[in-house]
């Protein structure tokens, strides 16, 4: 069975000490409870180290929200897998559509980091999803599927299965637009059918898909009800530990 995964994208926000306290309450808050889901938080890499030391990992992963495309070397600024990995993070955030736009990451540059997080046994979560034009040109099954294939199809049936995949429309991101549940459901449906027909109907089925795009309490049990929506990428509702636990909460009967 695939699994079903809450996991929090924290960006660029909260200094060290913000983000310990955050991580603190968020382990205190989880502390007498059991989810009916893995959780996870994506920190900035200052505070991967501190996080993974201090959360209960029996009960909340940490990742990183992008690594370097290079092994390790001459490359200033950069943070490679294998330091992430160091930090105790399971985790990393690959392809997000903020990294694509502001940054200029291409699905070349993806697959090299895909590549080198799974060297390193970090689980990617490997971020798709098209703009606003491509959405209302109805183009957004063919947006995904190319993202898909340019940066994934080169990988075996069996690394595959190690990527846990996020559906990101991205006039959703941030903007308090969410995607309804049917949206939801249909390109998350989609996606599936696009992995079945490259790696195989076992690997679709196990493979967790999670939605993101102004995730948060209110909306996530509609959302998560959905047969092929394993979860959320979660920004904003995130930040608080509080807000976070709403959303895992959507995954309570
Ligand atoms: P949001 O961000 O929940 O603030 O919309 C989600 C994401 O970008 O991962």
């Amino acid at each position: 069975m695939r699994k079903k995964i809450v996991a929090g994208n924290w960006k660029m926000n909260n200094t060290l000490q913000e983000g310990i306290t955050l991580a603190k309450d968020l382990n205190a808050i989880l502390a007498n409870e059991t989810p009916n889901c893995d959780v996870v938080i994506c920190t900035p890499f200052i505070h991967l180290a501190s996080v993974a030391s201090l959360v209960d990992s029996a009960k909340i992963g940490v990742g990183a929200q992008d690594c370097a495309d290079k092994a390790s070397g001459a490359y200033t600024g950069e943070t490679s897998a294998a330091m992430v990995a160091s930090t105790g993070a399971k985790y990393v955030i690959l392809g997000h559509s903020e990294r694509r736009s502001y940054y200029g990451e291409t699905s070349e540059t993806l697959k090299d980091k895909v590549k080198l997080a799974l060297e390193n046994k970090l689980t990617p979560i490997f971020c798709i999803g098209e703009v606003l034009e491509e959405r209302e040109a109805n183009k957004q099954n063919e947006v995904v599927k190319a993202q898909i294939s340019e940066a994934l199809f080169d990988l075996s049936p069996e690394d595959f299965s190690k990527l846990v995949l996020a559906y990101e429309p991205v006039w959703a991101i941030g903007t308090g637009k969410t995607a309804s549940s049917e949206q939801a459901q249909e390109i998350h449906k989609y996606i599936r059918s696009v992995v079945a027909d490259k790696f195989g109907k076992e690997v679709a089925d196990n493979c967790s898909i999670l939605y993101g795009g102004s995730c948060k309490a209110s909306n996530a049990k509609e959302l998560f009800a959905n047969p092929d929506v394993d979860g959320g990428l979660i920004g904003g509702a995130s930040l608080k530990a509080e807000d976070f636990k709403g959303v895992i909460d959507g995954f309570k009967a």
